[in-house]
């Protein structure tokens, strides 16, 4: 039975979305269909497609009551939304169904465990976070009678009951399922709980599979645990970090550790820790193993500090960052765009040569458009001390991206995209060349920006709301530089 609460929610996406012309959204990343989206749930295969889910408050651009939007999609860039899939209307879960993951059934069915929150009185403080299912079949989804199925019984001594959520379920090769979520140990820090299944439904307690003891921020929200290229990557969203160097700048930021897992045992260990995202706006990641064997990954494009970004001009707040694969190359997580992007280039433009002061490459206009650049950095005593390429640009706005090779950084700074808020603009990050090159690829949606570093090593996102009639893009250097671009439009 379809509740009253679940109605409304449904009834109230169909009016506001008439609201958001197409062209005032992305054109290939998803985004809310109403009011206001944060993380991806319940990323999964079903039936032929993909199904993304999201945690969703359709009445207005800003965080409320947690419900969770329902989109689908064959490809991962174009997206068809289905009418809400989950309201917070039980007494477990009455204020939200947050974060969580979804798995197929032997039987066919969709499986969908989220948090449930429920408050005793008021605030966080008092709230209690369970594990609850839904079973469904894409479309509409019933609560599991049996609810909740994880709740503060199944905690180790010590952990915190108002903040243990985001449960991760896991197929293993035999059949039966494992569970990550995330948790906060008496020390106030994060921690991962490790939970184990036969079916899916009876849940049982396994170990404590990683701990941060004060090193990575707070609470570690959004856990996620798979095998790529030989390893164990555990990543998880890391609440309230401090910047080290140049690492986790983000407050709540990502946190990617590589390692070793013993199911026996029950434990990760880590061998080594990397940020997942070095721009501004990425949180949240959930990953699907596709068919094909491909490990992707999406996260949310918001920081929970900047949400107020051009909120004056938008109706509605919330888009996933592009679909990345993973591997694993010299010892760190690499991302690229998934290839499926690569279908929609159309119009390539071409340019080389040495840039001095500013150039306006021909062809290269656009804001929907993946540009390549190689920047010669072989000179060991580089001609030039800063490269530049501005994007949605116009005699008022642009978006940079620049590269100054004697301090070995990158910097994304949006601080002239058009934002009156005092937010945070920039970034910066280490880079290397490779053989006497700095690679970049641009990845621009009309309010987003991806770049990807030498192949993937690194990537840089953030969100921008420039008006889109702002499509220049300019290159410029403080000196001479040696550059060979290419740029294509992607069209949708
Ligand atoms: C992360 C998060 C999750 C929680 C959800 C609530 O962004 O805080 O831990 O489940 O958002 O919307």
């Amino acid at each position: 039975m379809t509740s009253q609460t679940l109605i409304e929610a449904r009834k109230a996406e169909e009016i506001f979305e008439k609201q958001i012309d197409s062209g005032d959204r992305p054109a290939f990343h998803l985004s809310t269909r109403a009011g206001w989206m944060n993380d991806p749930n319940g990323f999964s295969f079903y039936k032929g497609e993909y199904h993304l889910f999201y945690q969703y408050y359709p009445y207005a651009p800003k965080w409320g009551p947690m419900h969770w939007g329902h989109a689908v999609s064959s490809d991962l860039l174009r997206w068809k939304y289905l009418p809400a899939a989950l309201a917070p209307d039980k007494s477990y879960d009455k204020d939200g169904c947050f974060s969580g993951s979804a798995v197929v059934l032997p039987d066919g069915r969709h499986l969908l465990m989220y948090t449930g929150v429920s408050m005793e009185g008021d605030g966080w403080d008092k709230a209690a976070q369970t594990q609850c299912l839904a079973v469904g079949d894409g479309l509409e989804y019933e609560k599991y009678e049996g609810n909740p199925v994880l709740t503060d019984k199944d905690l180790p001594q010590g952990a915190f009951k108002q903040d243990f959520r985001d449960p991760r379920m896991i197929e293993m090769a035999d059949g039966t399922y494992l569970c990550v979520v995330g948790s906060r140990p008496a020390d106030g820090s994060g921690q991962i709980l490790l939970y184990e299944s036969r079916d899916g439904f009876h849940w049982n307690f396994k170990s404590v599979l990683c701990e941060n003891r004060g090193r990575f921020g707070m609470m570690w929200e959004c856990p996620d645990m798979f095998e790529l290229d030989g390893k164990w990557m555990l990543l998880t969203s890391p609440q309230d970090m401090l910047p080290e160097g140049f690492e986790y700048h983000n407050g709540n930021g990502t946190l990617c550790l590589m390692g070793s897992f013993d199911q026996q045992s029950g434990k990760f260990t880590e061998e080594t820790d990397q940020a997942i995202d070095y721009g501004i706006d990425f949180y949240a990641t959930q990953t699907i193993l596709a068919e094909d064997g491909r490990r992707i990954m999406i996260g949310w494009m918001q920081n929970w500090d900047t949400c107020d970004l051009h909120m004056e001009k938008r109706v509605w707040c919330g888009q996933m960052s592009l679909p990345r694969e993973l591997s694993i190359r010299n010892g760190r997580l690499y991302q690229a765009p998934i290839r499926e992007l690569a279908e929609h280039r159309r119009n390539g433009a071409f340019f080389e040569g040495a840039v001095e002061g500013i150039v306006k490459p021909e062809g290269f206009n656009g804001r929907l458009s993946e540009i390549d650049i190689e920047i010669d950095a072989s000179d060991e005593d580089f001609s030039y001390q800063k490269f530049s390429v501005r994007f949605a640009q116009d005699e008022r706005f642009h978006t940079q991206v620049s590269y100054r090779p004697q301090e070995g950084t990158l910097k994304i700074d949006r601080k002239f995209s058009g934002s009156r808020r005092a937010v945070i603009h920039q970034r910066r990050t280490k880079v290397k060349p490779v053989d006497g090159k700095l690679k970049l690829k641009i990845i621009q949606d009309r309010f987003s920006v991806e770049v990807f570093v030498n192949d993937g090593e690194k990537v840089m996102t953030a969100v921008l709301y420039t008006d889109t009639t702002a499509d220049g893009v300019t290159f410029v250097s403080e000196g001479k530089t040696k550059v060979r671009a290419v740029k294509w439009d992607l069209v949708f």
